[in-house]
This record gives structure tokens, sequence and C-alpha cells, in this order.
């Protein structure tokens, strides 16, 4: 029962949408197992272009099933906005979408807890504001956690919120005291009535993911997983504090949607040809100077989710080696490589110095990350126009030569370079 999963390698936004878009014409089911409304992915065909945020991106794949697991956070608001905008553009949203009734249920006061808490100087991570963080914290702590299956039982629901909404306002007060602009506190009678009335349009879409997967892969079915985040922003192994709050590495597939990860055969690594960072956290080849800017505005990196300027530096292959073994990456993919002609010269960070001693492992804390220097190897660059290329043999020879040395670094084998947004910008390398 071989499945495939899509990882990020970097800090998010490595455009695992384009590659899960492609993948998916093979697959007949595509999986979310982490996140929610944080993510977004962009897919380009031709004119069109799709951002999806909380939604798999096989959404836009009638043939394909898109699952959205109980490891995956869920605004019931954005989901209807979400399905709505893709029906609005003629993209048909039924049966082929399901949601978990084990995914948990972000409300606003989620949302607000977050405000008051990234209010805090001390306390800033830089997140994207919809209620994650907060929402894992009462899923762990379970006693204020609500399940989207709970949303079908008007009763308990109203029952539960009763019981939370009171103390979430409480706390919300003691935690703003009184510094925060504009506190909001929320009446728990209103916010059942409001989630009733989601409950009933997303109703037919819930079900049991977990047994929905596996009689899926008994069947012989193929599924795809799609990592949101990415692996340096995974709770456990990324530059803690300053990451998401589920597990974005594949890891997080067995959790997050009860299918065993022996299921998963295949596992390929998204980086993108340099690197971004979108919030706070160490980020050690961070360009603060021209070249940064010349990136971000070639590479448009400008957060989907919240529109914030991305960080942008050179690769970092160290971390790229580290983050693809904690993936347990059977190959990488090279991403947004047009990004980088007319560069003269590109570096890649293969080794750090730290205190005056070369540090050829990534340091597994942010406060220490942050005092690392890169050590670079330095590549020549190209000028030429990358995104008519359709096959390895179009490439300049030093666009191939830094894609190779790519691989080399990390240790696995290039399976695709991407020119361009569009799904036709894409050079099979094998
Ligand atoms: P994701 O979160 O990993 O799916 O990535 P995002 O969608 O947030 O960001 C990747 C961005 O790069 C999107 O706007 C894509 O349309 C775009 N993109 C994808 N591949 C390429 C490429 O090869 N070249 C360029 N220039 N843009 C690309
Ligand atoms: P995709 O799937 C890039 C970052 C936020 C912040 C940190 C915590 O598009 O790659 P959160 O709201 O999750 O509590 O924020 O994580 N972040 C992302 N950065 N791409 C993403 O998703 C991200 N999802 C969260 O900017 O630094
Ligand atoms: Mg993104």
């Amino acid at each position: 029962m071989p499945a495939t999963c899509v990882v990020g390698l970097q800090w998010g936004d490595e455009a695992k949408g384009k590659i899960v878009d492609l993948l998916a014409d093979s697959h007949q089911f595509v999986v979310r197992f982490n996140g929610g409304a944080n993510a977004g992915h962009t897919v380009v065909w031709g004119d069109r272009k799709f951002a999806l945020s909380l939604l798999p991106t096989g959404v836009l794949k009638p043939h394909v099933t898109s699952v959205i697991g109980n490891g995956v956070v869920v605004y019931p608001p954005r989901f209807l906005e979400e399905v709505g905008k893709l029906r609005d553009g003629g993209v048909p949203v039924g049966a082929n979408l399901v949601v978990s009734d084990h995914a948990h249920v972000i409300f606003p006061y989620h949302m607000e807890e977050e405000r008051v808490a990234e209010a805090e100087a001390d306390g800033k991570i830089g997140t994207t504001g919809r209620g994650i963080g907060p929402c894992y914290q009462d899923k762990v702590g379970r006693r204020y956690g609500v399940r989207v299956g709970e949303l079908l039982h008007p009763t308990h629901l109203r029952e539960r919120l009763k019981q939370i909404v009171p103390v979430k306002n409480r706390l919300l007060t003691a935690f703003a005291n009184g510094h925060t602009d504009a506190l909001k506190t929320f009446d728990a009678n209103k916010l059942c009535d409001e989630y009733l009335g989601y409950a009933d349009q997303i109703r037919p879409h819930i079900t049991d993911t977990a047994r929905l997967l596996h009689d899926a892969l008994k069947a012989g079915k193929q599924v795809l997983f799609e990592a949101a985040q990415g692996s340096l922003l995974d709770v456990d192994h990324g530059t803690y504090p300053y990451v998401t709050s589920s597990n974005s590495l594949p890891a997080g597939i067995w959790s997050g949607t009860g299918v065993p990860s022996r299921a998963v055969t295949r596992i390929i690594g998204v980086v993108k040809a340099y690197t971004t960072r979108v919030g706070r956290g160490p980020c050690p080849t961070e360009l603060l100077d021209d070249t940064g800017d010349r990136i971000r505005k070639i590479g448009r990196e400008f957060g989907t989710v919240t529109g914030r300027p991305r960080r942008v530096g050179w690769l970092d292959a160290l971390t790229v080696k580290y983050t693809a073994a904690l993936a347990g990456a059977d190959e990488i993919t090279v991403m947004l490589l047009d990004v980088l002609s007319g560069l003269p010269e590109l570096k890649i960070c293969t080794a750090y110095e730290l205190d005056g001693q070369r540090v050829d492992h990534f340091p597994s804390d942010a406060f220490q990350l942050e005092r690392c220097q890169p050590v670079y190897e330095t590549l020549p660059g190209w000028t030429e126009d990358l995104t008519a290329c359709r096959k390895p043999a179009d490439l300049p020879a030093n666009a191939r030569r830094y894609v190779d040395r790519i691989g080399e670094l990390v240790g696995l084998p290039v399976s695709v370079v991407s020119v361009g947004p569009d799904r036709d910008q894409t050079i099979l390398m094998k």
C-alpha cells in the first residue's frame, strides 16, 4: 500500500503546492495532516492561479478525494470561504472533500488569544494570526478543545461552549491586563448559533477519515500526503520556539491521519533554490542587502497568507541535509531556480562558525543558531532566462552545476527542477 509524502525542507513556502498539484494527477487521495489556514499553497495553470490555505491542493482535481486529517485545525468560516471561492471559479467541490470528525475547531477566541500573546514584546513569534497555536494548545490541554464531530450535536455543543467561553473571557481579560487595544470577549450562545450555521454546511464533508484512508490503501489507491509549513517549523525538530504548533515533518502523518508511517514509501523533499522565512527566528544565511531585495522582488516573496515580505537568504545546504534526514527524504526537488538568473555568483552555506569554531551539524537550539555565521561555497551564476527550459539539457551549464552541487551537498538525487510557477515550467531530471 505505497503512499507518497511531499514535505518542505526549509521554513515553508518551498513551492510544495506546485509539486502536489503535479503529482495529484496520478493519485486518488491528497491528504493534509497538519496545520490549518496558516499554510498558503499557490498553484498556477496557465493564466489561472489558485491559492489554497486550509484545503488540500488536490481539491482542484475532481478525480481526487481531498482529506483534511485529524491533525489539522479547522476554522469553519475559512473552510466555507475557500470552498465558495473554488466553486465560483468553476471548480466543483462536493463529496470529493472530506474532513475528519477528530480535527479540532478554531474559534475566534483562539485568534484573540494569539493577538494578545503576540502583542507582548517578549512573546512575539511572528505568527500568521490564524489561531493555530491556541487551538493546538486546547487540543493538548483537553479541557477546552472542540472537535469537528462535536459541531454536529447542537445541545452538546451549546453546553461545551457555555463551559468554555466564560473561562476564555476571564483568561483573555487577565492576560491582556488592560494593555491590549480593544480586547474582544465572546458570548457562548451567539458563538454556538454561528457555529451551528457553519456545521449545517460542513456536515456532508465530515467523516471518519482514518477509516477512509485505511480502506483506500487496502484497495490499492494512490495516496499523497501534503505537509504544510516546512521541516524547520516543526514543533519538535524546528527552530523552537520560532516554529508552528504541529509536526510538519512526515512524522505527523501517523498521528495526524491514523495512517502508519510504513505505508509511506516515497518522501519528496521540496527545496527552494534559496532560503526564505516569514516571521521571527534565526535565519543564518539571511541577506539584508540589495541581493536579498532583488531575490524577494523577482521571486515575489511576499506571504500568501499575511502578505508580509518574506526574509530572503542564500541556500543553506547544511540545514537542508539535516531536514532531509529528519524527513527521511528519498529525493529532492529544486524550486524557483529561475529567480537566481542574472546574479554574478551564488553562495551555498555548507557549515557554520560559532565562537570561532567550525560547526558541521545543525545546532539544535534556536538561540545557538542565532549566533552562527554561515560558511559559504561560491559558485558562478548564469545570465540566461530559465523560464522556457523544459529538459535538463536546456539548463545553462552553471545552472546545472548549481543544481548538481545542491544534490551532492544534501546527499540525495534531484528529481525535479522548477523554473517558473506554471505546471509546464518543470524539468524532470531523471
Ligand atoms: P508552498 O507553501 O510551499 O506551497 O509555496 P507557496 O505557494 O507559498 O510559495 C511558492 C510561490 O512560488 C508560489 O507563488 C508559486 O506560484 C511560485 N512558484 C512555484 N514554483 C516556482 C518556480 O519554479 N519559479 C517561480 N518564479 N515561482 C514559482
Ligand atoms: P506553507 O504551508 C511559511 C510561520 C509563521 C510564523 C510561524 C508560526 O505555506 O509553507 P503559526 O501561525 O503557524 O503559529 O506561525 O510559522 N508559518 C509559515 N511560514 N509558510 C507556511 O506555510 C507557514 N505556516 C506558518 O510565519 O513564523
Ligand atoms: Mg506557502
